[in-house]
């Protein structure tokens, strides 16, 4: 992993014939040498995958999924199988998203699934973020670090990405009902490092911290750079040729 990552969540924005003419452009735009500073992960929804790591294979351009099942074989009706993420090329797995969270997963079963994330040699996404209600309660650090240690108590992985997704900064196609000023998620980001350390101690572990929630090309050189994130997840912007240009050129420079 370089130093500078931007990974690119799809969610379910990518219609089936659009998602891999439009790896295809990314592959040919930003999988040139000037962009080889950044590790661009894509993560479209399952049935793309095939199609995605099909058209991004000579590129540099990285393979991710959204989710995993928590087995990777056997009688697991719906689930996805993360033997065949990898064998389809997925080098990275987004776990713990709100979006996952809201429909009823677990620390628990987020822990679970780091460690088998692991087990088969791919790296986690972790995402971890308040709600808008807990942020009024002021309980966002408190939540944030219940996330972080109940998910990664067990994790022994040697490659982590940890994403900062305050839940009410997330956009609705695009639409942000509120943003998370960089003075704010720098805050937690701090927090998070410092709860890290806790939880890693002397531990070889290479970790990138994410931000994500209604990032774009305007705003995301405010979030990354070496003062701040090493890097971003996008939903919404990722799926614009035009933002993800702007997005990637500006987290190369930093
Ligand atoms: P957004 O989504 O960039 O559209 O806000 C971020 C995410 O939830 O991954």
């Amino acid at each position: 992993m370089k130093n500078r990552v931007l990974v690119a969540n799809w969610k379910l924005y990518v219609r089936a014939h659009r998602a891999e003419a439009l790896a295809k452009v990314y592959a040919a735009r930003f999988g040139e040498q000037r962009f080889r500073s950044v590790t661009q992960i894509l993560c479209p929804s399952f049935p793309e995958i095939e199609d995605v790591a099909h058209a991004a294979k000579k590129s540099a351009l990285l393979l991710g999924a959204q989710d995993v099942g928590l087995v990777p074989a056997g009688p697991a009706t719906g689930a996805i199988s993360i033997r065949d993420l990898r064998d389809l090329g997925c080098r990275f797995v987004i776990l713990g998203h709100s979006e996952r969270r809201a429909l009823g997963e677990t620390d628990a079963v987020i822990a679970n699934k780091l460690l088998l994330v692991a087990a088969w040699g791919l790296t986690p996404i972790l995402c971890v973020g308040e709600t808008r209600a807990v942020r009024r309660q002021r309980k966002e650090q408190q939540v944030v670090e219940r996330q972080l240690r109940r998910a990664l108590r067990r994790f022994r992985g040697k490659q982590l990405c940890i994403c900062y997704e305050p839940v009410w900064a997330i956009s609705a196609s695009g639409k942000s009902s509120g943003a998370c000023s960089p003075v704010l998620a720098n805050a937690m980001r701090r927090i998070i490092e410092h709860t890290l350390l806790g939880i890693f101690r002397h531990r070889r572990i290479t970790v990138r911290l994410l931000y994500g929630g209604s990032v774009s090309g305007k705003n995301i050189a405010a979030y990354v750079g070496p003062e701040g994130f090493h890097g971003a997840l996008v939903g919404f912007a990722s799926t614009k040729t035009a933002e993800y240009a702007t997005m990637v050129r500006a987290i190369a420079r930093r």
